[in-house]
């Protein structure tokens, strides 16, 4: 009998880094990329000492009591709300996730949503598709600058002082964000960001982007009372996580054209989406694709990988979630 760890891929991935895992470990992987149930993942997670995993598995307290034998939960994603922490605390399980490597690539997509919301490019692109353009007209598809206007960054961790750079420097954008605590100086001083409170974020930004990790606390911390503060000229874009905007309230608000437009990338529940957002033009969707290029998305499994690899084989895992747990126990 092999004396080698067993480990559970969850989701299919790059066959080259699976492949890597399987120097190491007895792999169970799942390349038709079969979404598990939670019964159904319990019962993949059975013996198994580590496991590679996506924000679309979720690993809470009853999987873990289910689970003593599992050690190390690595997931391919920077946020970690998928993952019950002080439950893996509790248990000394390391949860592992993938910062850094995917900063520069969700930012640019973030820019880019911000854009093709103000633009208005994805409501003209359907508009083009659809045979309706038979004229030129003055106000065709009038949307709103980016370059020089106020870019409201709600969370400025790394993700956020990325999309601001983007702003401050490219575009002469004016940068203000509201976070948890207030940069250093040194992080402010070269964007010229200012710290503002939330309420005056929402009333004073021509752009929002959001990127707050989602938590209980953050749970619709944009909803319709944070709306109506904004500006009828307003964007919002939302590549943090779904639940962090109430989407309801949100469809409402772009239907009434109490704001002018939205970008989401993240949806409450998703990958189902709110049938009245599916239903309000003045919105640009994307299924959850932010960091996804395939060199970041290379990294990100890359690195998950590297985590699992660590954690299990006695070495020191790059990117620790909770790293008070270390050293695992045999
Ligand atoms: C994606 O949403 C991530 O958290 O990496």
């Amino acid at each position: 009998m092999s004396q080698r760890p067993a480990v559970l891929v969850a989701r299919a991935a790059f066959p080259d880094i699976v492949e890597r895992l399987r120097a190491h470990f007895e792999v169970e992987d799942n390349p038709a990329d079969q979404i598990f149930s939670k019964a159904e993942l319990s019962a993949k997670l059975a013996g198994k000492a580590g496991a590679f995993i996506t924000g679309s598995e979720r690993i809470d307290a009853e999987l873990l009591a289910a689970h003593p034998q599992l050690r190390a939960v690595c997931n391919m994603a920077v946020g970690y709300n998928n993952i019950d922490i002080d439950a893996c605390n509790a248990r000394g399980v390391l949860a592992t996730n993938t910062p850094d490597v995917l900063t520069e690539t969700t930012a640019d997509f973030g820019f880019a949503l911000m854009m093709a919301t103000a633009r208005r490019i994805a409501e003209s692109e359907h508009f083009l598709r659809r045979g309706e353009w038979t004229k030129w007209a003055y106000d065709m598809f009038a949307g709103s600058d980016v370059h020089g206007a106020t870019l409201g960054i709600l969370g400025m961790g790394r993700i956020g002082q990325a999309v601001a750079r983007r702003g401050a420097l490219g575009f002469g954008m004016k940068v203000i964000y509201h976070n948890r605590s207030r940069l250093a100086p040194e992080f402010e001083a070269p964007l010229g960001a200012r710290y503002v409170s939330k309420e005056e974020l929402l009333r004073e930004c021509d752009h929002l982007v959001i990127v707050v990790p989602y938590s209980p606390a953050s749970h619709h911390a944009i909803a319709a009372a944070e709306l109506a503060l904004m500006k009828p000229s307003a964007t919002l874009t939302n590549i943090a996580r779904g639940g962090v905007v109430d989407d309801a309230a949100l469809a409402a608000a772009l239907r009434e054209r109490r704001i002018a437009a939205a970008g989401l990338d993240v949806f409450e529940g998703e990958p189902k989406v709110h049938p009245d957002l599916l239903s309000v033009p003045n919105v640009v969707l994307t299924p959850h694709i932010a960091s996804a290029t395939v060199a970041t998305r290379r990294a990100m499994a890359s690195l998950a990988a590297d985590n699992l690899i660590a954690a299990l084989t006695g070495g020191t895992p790059p990117t620790p979630i909770n790293p008070q747990v270390l050293p695992l126990k045999a």
